[in-house]
């Protein structure tokens, strides 16, 4: 989809969509908004206080256009007291794209000129018109989809501004790239077929990437990996993306981004319930998460080095499967005994956070579909945030307020460290149903060392049984938007390296 900026008369504009924005009782941007309440003969106000309608964020109301207005349908969207944040833009694109979806052009009246807000609309936009067709066939087929979106200003767009409606159409493909991932089936998206599209994208954005086969894996040492693939008849993939800035020479701050990427989970011998199944094609939810990152920070060209590593393949049951009881060694050494082998994804992540800190990263963050008790604990919505550095924990938070990606603080309780001993080996691999989330965290913070790490906990907002927010039904790609913007700031330099 195309998306650009224009300045001409809201009355003229010949598109499927005019989306308006209101605020108070009133729409917004007066000038260009009342330019066409004139042209529809004051319509425009009428049906707002004749409908009452509550301009609450989020809130919409369509309508026919009147008089000489090209438009062939208005779309009142609510922006409650008015509009300061990316949030509230984003939402706003969002509640645009997805009127749009099943046409063709829409334009967006665009209540600020702040490139920043404007790059919040348009990757709200895009990402609004989303939609997940690739299996659809005959009648299922759409007709339509929207290839072209203009956003509406008063005057003529500035270069800076043209520049970030730029980069709102690079972050949306990125976070849509990431739900295509998670919604592909798993009889498609298998452990090789996640590499091949990470190198596929790789090469697309000219980033190196890396990937090692199961004798590969052998080789490089992830005991782990190997332990949860054995049940599987697919061969395990290992992932390695590195975006390195240009001019070389300079000195970047480096983050690497840690994905959980189980291409299916079904608990292994301590099988799920099938009802619990269904929804684990997204266990590789993280993994596509940080694919999406790693390669639009290099479109983005963001000053910090930033790395991707992916640990993937599907948690299958079988004769040669692994089991309650065994124990095997760690790519850092330690050794760990399976209790349950339906806490799969920690023993991925061991190995593959071990990997990322021989990186020797500033920072590096986890994104896993890992616990169910997260979800318990936040809801569908909300993911958890744990941290081993209070500044790493406060910019992960800060990005996050940005971007609306809701996000909790979740404690590293020592206390419940104690539910990780194991007689036979250094670890066990889960504790007791109580703090499940935490001591998921706590195991995981066994492989990290004195890396400053963070661990999103995604389990409840990277898949969706119906759409919430700006979130769509199925993958939403959460965690893109919020990276994205910590790799931002992290850039500008608001963060400290020391
Ligand atoms: N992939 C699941 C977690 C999950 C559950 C993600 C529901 C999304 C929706 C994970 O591998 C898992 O099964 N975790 C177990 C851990 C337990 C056995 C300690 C869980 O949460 O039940
Ligand atoms: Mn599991
Ligand atoms: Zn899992």
């Amino acid at each position: 989809m195309k998306i650009s900026l224009t300045n001409d008369a809201p009355q003229a504009v010949a598109t499927d969509w005019l989306v308006v924005p209101v605020a108070g009782k009133k729409p917004m941007q007066d000038a260009t908004v009342q330019k066409l309440d004139r042209a529809m003969g004051g319509a425009l106000a009428t049906h707002i206080r004749d409908e009452s309608f509550e301009a609450k964020r989020g809130k919409t109301l369509s309508m026919q256009p009147r008089g000489k207005v090209r438009a062939k349908h208005i779309l009142l969207v609510g922006m409650g007291d008015g509009v300061s944040s990316e949030a509230g833009m984003r939402l706003l694109g969002v509640k645009a794209g997805r009127a749009a979806q099943s046409h063709t052009t829409l334009c967006v009246v665009a209540p600020s000129t702040d490139p920043t807000l404007l790059r919040a609309l348009a990757d709200g936009v895009i990402t609004g018109a989303y939609r997940y067709t690739r299996y659809l066939t005959g009648s299922r087929i759409p007709k339509k989809q929207l290839t072209k979106a203009s956003l509406l200003l008063e005057k003529r767009p500035s270069a800076e501004q043209k520049h970030a409606v730029l980069e709102g159409g690079l972050t949306a493909a990125a976070v849509n790239f990431a739900r295509d991932l998670v919604n592909c089936p798993p009889n498609d998206l298998t452990a090789r077929v996640l590499a091949e599209q990470a190198l596929e994208r790789a090469k697309a954005v000219g980033i190196e990437c890396k990937v090692w086969d199961k004798k590969g894996i052998e080789k490089l040492g992830m005991p782990l990996l190997l332990a949860v693939n054995r049940g599987s008849h697919e061969e395990p993939r290992f992932i390695h993306l590195a975006y390195k800035p240009k001019p070389a020479s300079a000195n970047y701050p480096r983050v690497v981004f840690v994905g959980k990427g189980l291409t299916f989970d079904s608990g292994g011998l301590c099988l799920k319930p099938g009802a619990s199944m269904v929804e684990m094609k997204s266990d590789m939810a993280g993994a596509a998460t940080t694919i999406a990152v790693v390669t639009a920070a290099a479109e983005l060209a963001l000053h910090v080095e930033v790395h991707g590593v992916i640990g993937s393949t599907d948690n299958m049951i079988g004769g040669n499967a692994y089991r309650p009881g065994d124990v095997f060694p760690s790519r850092d050494g330690k050794t760990v005994e399976i209790i349950n082998t339906d806490a799969e994804g920690r023993l991925v992540l061991a190995d593959a956070l071990a990997y990322a800190r021989e990186l020797d990263p500033l920072y590096m963050i986890d994104h896993a579909t890992l616990t169910g008790a997260c979800m318990v604990a936040l809801g569908n919505f909300r993911a958890g945030l744990f941290a081993n550095d209070e500044q790493l924990l406060e910019l992960y938070k800060q990005a996050a307020e940005t971007t609306g990606e809701q996000l909790w603080p979740m404690p590293l309780d020592e206390d419940l460290r104690d539910e990780l001993k194991s007689s036979i080996a250094d670890l066990k691999h889960t504790g007791s149903r109580m703090g499940g989330a935490i001591t998921g965290g706590l195991f995981l913070k066994e492989f990290v060392g004195d890396t400053r790490w963070a661990h999103l906990d995604i389990a409840g907002p990277a898949f969706l049984e119906k759409a919430q927010g700006v979130l769509p039904k199925g993958g939403t790609g959460f965690g893109v938007l919020t990276a994205l913007q910590f790799l931002r700031q992290l850039a500008k330099g608001r963060a400290t390296t020391a």
